[in-house]
């Protein structure tokens, strides 16, 4: 399933990416969509503590936030959280923190959120299986999980010589490993349509999901 090996592709470095991301309409509209989508699917309350997990620059946790309690920013980018603080600050939003993470490294307490977000960051994480597990572990009882992130695809989302562990993912795959890091209750649906240039310039559609499941 990786696209990272031997074809003379590099990951993206979102810490030098960070400062122009947002410049990108097509993000902003992608994560109003995604966000549009976890709310019509899951019951998301001002009680919630959530977690957005490859936050970025806190385009999803921005429109999950004023409906949820509280609301943590977490990603490897130190670049891409700072640009995020920003914001945050800008704004006076008072239920928004981040932490930045390693790669890897288990930074949560267990049973610590009722409601996980991920939008378009698993497509870049190699052991995705293991990571569900730890999601599992941090969701409490009762928790949701939203994963939002493009259906398989041949590999040219990224193109430009960028490369990401995963093209895309197959959703029964995925929903196969959500039932082996213990998740029930799962579901999927189509929340956005991304429409780029791909290497040949030629307009390309690519579809994502939102696969949403409970612990
Ligand atoms: C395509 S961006 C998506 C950002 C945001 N979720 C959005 O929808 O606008 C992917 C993000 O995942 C982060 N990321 C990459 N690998 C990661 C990992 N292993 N763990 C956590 N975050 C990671 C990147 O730094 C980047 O901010």
């Amino acid at each position: 399933m990786g696209n990272t090996s031997g074809d003379g592709n590099k990951p993206r470095n979102f810490d030098d990416a960070a400062t122009s991301w947002d410049d990108e309409p097509r993000r902003v509209r992608l994560a109003s969509e995604v966000a549009a989508a976890i709310r019509a699917e899951v019951g998301v309350t001002r009680y919630m503590t959530a977690l957005d997990y490859g936050c970025g620059t806190g385009l999803v946790t921005l429109c999950l936030q004023p409906h949820v309690g509280t609301i943590t920013g977490a990603d490897t980018s130190d670049g891409m959280l700072q640009v995020l603080r920003e914001k945050v600050a800008s704004r006076g939003v008072a239920n928004v923190a981040t932490v930045h993470l390693e790669p890897d490294q288990e930074t949560f307490p267990s049973e610590s959120f009722d409601l996980l977000v991920s939008s378009m960051t698993l497509h870049h994480v190699e052991d995705v299986a293991k990571l569900l597990v730890e999601f599992y572990r941090i969701l409490r009882p009762g928790g949701v999980l939203a994963i939002a992130d493009l259906d398989a695809e041949d590999g040219s989302f990224h193109g430009h010589g960028l490369a990401a562990a995963h093209s895309g993912f197959d959703r029964e795959r995925m929903r196969v490993m959500l039932v082996k890091a213990g998740f029930r209750g799962i579901r999927d649906t189509t929340a956005a349509t991304v429409e780029k240039n791909d290497a040949a310039a030629e307009i390309r559609t690519y579809t994502v999901f939102l696969m949403t499941a409970e612990k």
